[in-house]
C-alpha cells in the first residue's frame, strides 16, 4: 500500500492536467473491474458490477493536485505565476516547481516582502541567465507542480499531493480487496476538484448514483498551537458530518457510524469548518443524491509536505469495503 501511495504521490498531475495519473491507476486497477471508461473533463471511471438488487454507489477520490502556471517571463529569464488551486502562499518561498514539459526552478520572493507576502511578490529561477534561454525550457501558460519526494517515516508518510492521491490510493486498494460485490461500485478518479469540484460534477451526472461518498484529505487539530478539531492522526478513518459544500446526509453518516461500529473500524467524527469535497458537487446532481465522505486525517494539507498515518489509510479502506456490500435498502 505504502509503495502505491509513493507511485501516486510522485506522479505529475495539476488540475486538468491529470493523464499521468490516470494512466498510473489505469494500469494498477486494470485487471480488477469489469469496466474501464473516461470523460470529456478527464475522469477515469472503473465500474465493478453488482449483485440484482444492489445499489450504485459512487466513489470519487481525485486525481488533481494544487499548482502553478506560468504568467509571465521577464528579461532576464525569471518567471511569474498565478495560482491553480489554493496554494498555501506560505508554503512557496524556498520550494521547487517541476514543470509539465520537466524544467525545475526554485520559488523566492522580492526583496522586503515578508509581510504581507502575495503571490505577485513572488518568483520562480529555473537557472535561465536571459528570457531565450527560459523559453527554451517554458513557456507562458505552462503548468508545474510542487517538486517534491515521498518519506516514510514508519507509521506516518510525508508527500506532496496526498491531496488526494492517498484518497486514490484508497479506492485502487478497495479495489483489488472486493469480489462479487452486492452493490454496482462507480470508483471515479477525479479531474479538477482543486479548481471547483468539476470532474465529479460531470461525473455524477452521467452515473446517476443512489449514494455518492468522497474520499478525500482533512484537517486535523493535533499539531502545536493547531485549530480547534476533533480529528488527529492514528485516530481511524474520518466520517465527515459537514464541510462548506456539504452537511452529510444523516442516513449516510449513520450507516457509516453503524458499519464502522460493527466491523470495528476505527472512525472519528470530522466537523470542518473550511473546504469542500466531490461530495458537495455529487449531492446536488439532478434532483439529489445522498452523499457522504470518508476522510483521511492529513497534516499540512495544501503544503509540499502533507502527512498521513497509514493505519488511518487502512481504516478507509475497510470502510469503503464494508459499504460494498452493504444493504441500501434504507437509504
Ligand atoms: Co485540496
Ligand atoms: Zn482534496
Amino acid at each position: 500500500m505504502k509503495t502505491i501511495i509513493q507511485q501516486l504521490t510522485e506522479a505529475f498531475g495539476p488540475s486538468g492536467f491529470e493523464t499521468e495519473v490516470t494512466e498510473l491507476i489505469k494500469s494498477m486497477i486494470e485487471e480488477h473491474v469489469d469496466e474501464l471508461g473516461a470523460d470529456v473533463l478527464g475522469n477515469l471511471i472503473a465500474v465493478k458490477k453488482g449483485s440484482q438488487d444492489g445499489k450504485k454507489i459512487m466513489f470519487a477520490a481525485h486525481t488533481d493536485e494544487i499548482g502553478l502556471v506560468v504568467t509571465h517571463i521577464d528579461d532576464k529569464g525569471f518567471l511569474r505565476f498565478g495560482n491553480v488551486g489554493g496554494v498555501g502562499i506560505s508554503t512557496l518561498v524556498g520550494n521547487r516547481v517541476r514543470f509539465a514539459g520537466g524544467a525545475v526552478g526554485a520559488i523566492y520572493q522580492e526583496k522586503g516582502s515578508w509581510k504581507d507576502l502575495t503571490l505577485d511578490k513572488l518568483y520562480i529561477d529555473i537557472g535561465a541567465e536571459s528570457k531565450e534561454e527560459a523559453l527554451k525550457k517554458v513557456k507562458v501558460g505552462e503548468f508545474g507542480i510542487f517538486h517534491r519526494e515521498f518519506e516514510d517515516l514508519g507509521n506516518r508518510l510525508i508527500a506532496k499531493s496526498m491531496d488526494d492521491r492517498v484518497g486514490c490510493a484508497v479506492l485502487v486498494e478497495a479495489l483489488k480487496t472486493i469480489k462479487n460485490p452486492k452493490n454496482t461500485l462507480y470508483f471515479v478518479f477525479t479531474a479538477q476538484e482543486e479548481v471547483g469540484l468539476r470532474g465529479a460534477r460531470t461525473a455524477a451526472y452521467g452515473i446517476e448514483p443512489d449514494l455518492g461518498i468522497a474520499l478525500d484529505v482533512t484537517l486535523t487539530g493535533d499539531m502545536p498551537e493547531a485549530r480547534r478539531m476533533d480529528v488527529s492522526l492514528g485516530k481511524g478513518a474520518a466520517i465527515k458530518v459537514k464541510d462548506s459544500s456539504l452537511i452529510a446526509h444523516p442516513k449516510v453518516k449513520d450507516l457509516l457510524v453503524s458499519l464502522a461500529e460493527e466491523k470495528q473500524i476505527p472512525y472519528q467524527m470530522e466537523v470542518l469548518d473550511a473546504g469542500g469535497t466531490d461530495a458537495g458537487a455529487i449531492h446536488l446532481t439532478k434532483a439529489g443524491v445522498p452523499s457522504g465522505a470518508i476522510s483521511i486525517p492529513t497534516r499540512y494539507v495544501h503544503s509540499p509536505s502533507e502527512m498521513v498515518d497509514i493505519r488511518d489509510v487502512k481504516a478507509c479502506v475497510d470502510l469503503v469495503v464494508a459499504l460494498a456490500d452493504k444493504d441500501l435498502a434504507a437509504i
